[in-house]
């Protein structure tokens, strides 16, 4: 038995800021960010994470019973609230009334990857029939817009998919992490309260930021040996893998890994031109755009794949 995705749904925000828009406000040019990065543009969204994430769900949903949904996990690290978490916002919005478990999950990029293999073992152990899985992050209320290498690369945007048992589905699936011992990805929780029993606050606002040199050198290695360690296990090759679903950094990191695996850039599927780095949403988002474009078939054989702070990757190979 296997854990397969049965509809896939995605929201993207409609303001759009083109890097132009970046130059108008920062030292940075659309040359720079479009050579370094591949990235053209990205959308922020207006409301809020619980609004992307609810209207991917709604998407996914179309063809599918609301109440028939037994579980709900959303891997996200910009929930609106620590407390009712995403999933448990996207549940009052679809009006879920069965007592069903709902729950956020954090591993910063890798979230949506560990979210799904969180679901593949409820699945496969018959604890839930039919979970929703969400992946949706809302980068822009984190971001420092006086730092140019950071800002620029990230976007807003949620995707979502369901998953039942089946005959196939996910075939395999590598979770890992690695010590982050220089922070090279991270974003602390803001202190701006008073506690008259122990401490002052700091009153300081924090903000992502990013070794962008370190964290590409730890993407290009790890996609590398993780798709390769997924292969080898699986006794397949490059060559019997129709798409890979990539986590959507830079446009360098997936050529890079598409030439180290000795295989054609093209099979890297890439939408980041347009969104960015959407962080838990990334691969969601494109999985969804490329079934529904039916770039990605019925049979297909795919890799998804995601790394990010923590250090963490994941990625999981998928009979379609
Ligand atoms: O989901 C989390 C995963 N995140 C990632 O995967 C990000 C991975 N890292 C990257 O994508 C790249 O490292 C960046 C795009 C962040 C940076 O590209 P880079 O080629 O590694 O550039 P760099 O950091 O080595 O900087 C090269 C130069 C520097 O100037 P100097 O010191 O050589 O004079 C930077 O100040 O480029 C400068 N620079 C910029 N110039 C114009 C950095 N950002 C910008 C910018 N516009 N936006």
């Amino acid at each position: 038995m296997k854990t397969r995705i049965i509809a896939s749904g995605s929201y993207l925000p409609s303001k759009v800021v083109t890097n132009d828009d970046f130059a108008k406000i920062m030292d940075t040019s659309d040359e720079w960010i479009s050579q370094r990065t591949g990235i053209k543009e990205r959308r922020f969204e207006e409301d809020s994470n619980a609004h992307m994430a609810s209207y991917a769900a709604i998407k996914a949903l179309e063809n599918i019973d609301y109440e028939s949904i037994d579980c709900i996990i959303a891997a996200t690290y910009t929930p609106d609230s620590y407390i009712p978490g995403l999933a448990a916002e996207v549940r009052k919005t679809l009006n879920i009334r069965r007592p069903i478990p709902t729950f956020d999950l954090n591993a910063a990029c890798s979230g949506f990857i560990f979210a799904l293999e969180t679901a593949n073992a409820y699945i496969k152990a018959k604890i839930y029939k039919r979970i929703l899985v969400v992946g949706s992050d809302m980068n822009s209320k984190t971001l420092d817009f006086t730092d140019r290498s950071t800002s620029i690369l990230f976007g807003d945007g949620a995707g979502a998919v369901v998953l039942e048992a089946s005959d196939k589905g996910i075939i395999d699936t590598i979770l890992g992490g690695e010590i982050d011992r220089d922070s090279s990805l991270s974003l602390k929780v803001s202190d701006m309260q008073t506690n008259p029993f122990t401490k002052d606050a700091l009153n300081k606002v924090e903000y992502f930021e990013m070794n962008g040199s370190e964290v590409f050198k730890f993407a290009v290695r790890v996609v590398n040996k993780t798709i390769k360690d997924l292969l080898t296990r699986n006794k397949l090759s490059i060559d019997d893998i129709d798409y890979v679903v990539s986590h959507q950094a830079n446009q360098r990191i997936l050529n890079m890994a598409a030439r180290s695996l000795k295989t054609s850039k093209d099979k890297f599927l890439t939408n980041l031109e347009y969104y960015g780095n959407t962080s838990s949403a990334s691969v969601p988002i494109l999985l969804d755009e490329s079934l529904r474009k039916g770039i990605i078939k019925e049979n297909a054989k795919i890799i998804v794949i995601a790394f990010g702070g923590g250090l963490s990757y994941g990625a999981s190979l998928i009979e379609i």
